[in-house]
């Protein structure tokens, strides 16, 4: 999709797309800066359809003929007091789809309308974040399509698919002055973050036999060709052997694709010390010899989308040209129960040289962040943070709005809520504490994956991650099993039955602001 912004309020554009807010008192909708015919229009759908400039509400008028636009869509931004930027956001989506429905391929919104009641250059930004997330559709694997390329890879490349689906490809914001610099800034930002995002949900769409170990690794390279500033680094097997990997050899051990150590590094912060980022990339988790029921087993190929989260954060990163040092470690793995696989009861040395009793080989992504995390504590990092589709248990707690956040931390907790009110992403802190690093003492080995009790299951793991972490380094584990797919119910600018990209947005935040 191609955005731009524009000074004057005609183009060449056949739609015009119309923005009001709800006034709570009377239910009517409020709009600024429009023409008398645009008030005309609003009042009739008040009146006719209603509308009453609700958040998702649209009345769409063909051949209606206003300000020299042949069809008028008008769009609801929520209530006038609570415009947030995620109102804008769910907005631009809500815009999307009711364009596509009517099959139209090319609109001008009407800029002056939205900035006039949310003057904020983060409503550009929110807009187009929305329009190009909705945009998002895994269609690579459908036979008449296979052939061609996918969308947006990380590095902003053309959908191909312009010509076979009736989708919206170019939006013009037009304004009645001149757009402001910081506006056009804050578009190529929504830009490079949500092409990254979706890169990311491409990633975790692809099906465990396409998107395996090796193939994350090559993706990741790929995305960081030509981007400058970032360089990657791949270990094979031979390499993690001999760099002591312990879980992460373990967990691969039953399978036949090899493992992969994904490091990526952004310098643009100068000598200071890099936030690092760490992220499980288990392409598919059968559970092991632990093996898991039959039911929804295939969601287990979104088991990499804390990896794929990490890709993405790091190009983006380099992409935004964020003042900032930042370290992208991925651990890639597949969990299956081959003839060599890791056995409960089995014990392995990490990196760190704590002994680990494997009681349950379903609980596997604690042992592949575990060398992951030691490896990122010894380069002595601001600070490191994992995202994980770590534990089922956190769903339970949480559903599928708030990715569960565990840290010691008040501080880090603070500056994670805010980029969270940012970026829309909703956070949720959970405890951790030394009632739970007691539940993973081992019997036989230092450390036990897993705890006595069927209790508590998100912060028994994220206990055993801490003992990981050397002792000082902020830390805060991301638990996104519930937020890394299937949450377009709550989040309408998330694909529906798809990866959603969680937490590239709040990872560039937080390393933004990490100085
Ligand atoms: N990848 C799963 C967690 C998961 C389950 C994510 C369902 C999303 C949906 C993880 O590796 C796992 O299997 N965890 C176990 C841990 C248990 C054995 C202590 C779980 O949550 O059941
Ligand atoms: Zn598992
Ligand atoms: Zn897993």
């Amino acid at each position: 999709m191609k955005v731009i912004l524009k000074k004057g309020l005609r183009t060449s554009l056949p739609t015009l797309v119309v923005f009001a807010a709800k006034d709570s008192k009377s239910g009517k909708p409020i709009t600024e800066k429009i023409s008398a015919e645009l008030e005309q229009l609003f009042k009739m759908a008040h009146s006719d359809a209603n509308f009453s400039g609700e958040k998702r509400e649209t009345v769409f008028y063909r051949r209606a003929n206003v300000d020299g636009y042949t069809h008028v869509l008008l769009v609801g931004l929520g209530d006038s007091k609570n415009l947030t930027s995620e109102a804008v956001r769910i907005a631009g989506s809500v815009v999307y789809g009711a364009l596509k429905a009517h099959k139209i391929t090319g609109a001008a919104l009407h800029g002056d309308s939205l900035m006039s009641l949310r003057e904020e250059a983060d409503s550009i930004q929110a807009l187009t974040e929305g329009l190009e997330l909705a945009a998002y559709e895994f269609t690579d694997l459908k036979s008449k399509r296979a052939k061609e390329k996918p969308k947006g890879k990380g590095k902003g490349k053309k959908d191909k698919r312009a010509a076979e689906a009736p989708t919206l490809q170019q939006v013009t914001m037009a304004f009645g002055g001149s757009p402001k610099k910081e506006w056009s800034e804050a578009l190529r930002k929504a830009e490079i973050l949500t092409d990254c995002t979706n890169f990311v949900r491409w990633l975790g769409d692809n099906p465990g036999n396409f998107m395996t170990p090796s193939r994350l690794a090559q993706e990741a390279v790929q995305a960081a060709k030509g981007v400058a500033g970032l360089k990657v680094t791949v270990w094979n097997k031979a390499r993690i052997k001999k760099e002591r990997f312990g879980g992460l050899l373990s967990v691969a051990s039953g399978s036949a694709e090899e493992p992969r150590f994904i490091i990526m590094e952004y310098k643009g912060g100068g000598k200071s010390p890099p936030v690092c980022f760490v992220g499980k990339g288990l392409t598919f988790d059968t559970g092991g010899i632990s093996i898991k029921p039959s039911a929804a087993m295939e969601e287990m190929k979104y088991d990499m989308c804390g990896g794929a989260a990490v890709i993405g954060t790091l190009v983006a990163l380099a992409r935004l040209k964020a003042k900032v040092n930042a370290v992208g470690l991925v651990v890639a793995s597949e969990n299956m129960p081959g003839p060599a696989a890791l056995k409960p009861g089995d014990v392995f040395f990490a990196r760190n040289g704590k002994s680990v009793e494997v009681f349950n080989t379903d609980a596997e992504g604690r042992l592949i962040l575990a060398d992951a995390l030691s490896y990122a504590s010894e380069l002595k990092p601001k600070a490191i943070f994992d995202a994980a589709t770590l534990t089922g248990a956190i769903l339970i707690a949480l559903g599928n709005t708030h990715t569960g956040i565990f840290t010691r931390s008040d501080e880090v907790m603070q500056r994670i809520q805010k980029a969270s009110d940012v970026t829309g992403e909703l956070v949720w802190r959970m405890p951790l504490t030394d009632f739970h690093t007691e539940d993973i003492k081992g019997t036989h080995a230092d450390l036990c994956n897993i705890s006595g009790g069927r209790n508590a299951g998100s912060s028994t793991a994220a206990a055993f991650l801490e003992e990981f972490v050397a002792p000082g380094i902020p830390w805060a584990h991301f638990d996104i099993a519930g937020t890394a797919w299937n949450t377009s119910s709550r989040f309408p600018y998330n694909p529906r039955k798809s990866a959603t990209g969680v937490m590239v947005r709040t990872f560039v935040e937080l390393a933004e602001n990490y100085r």
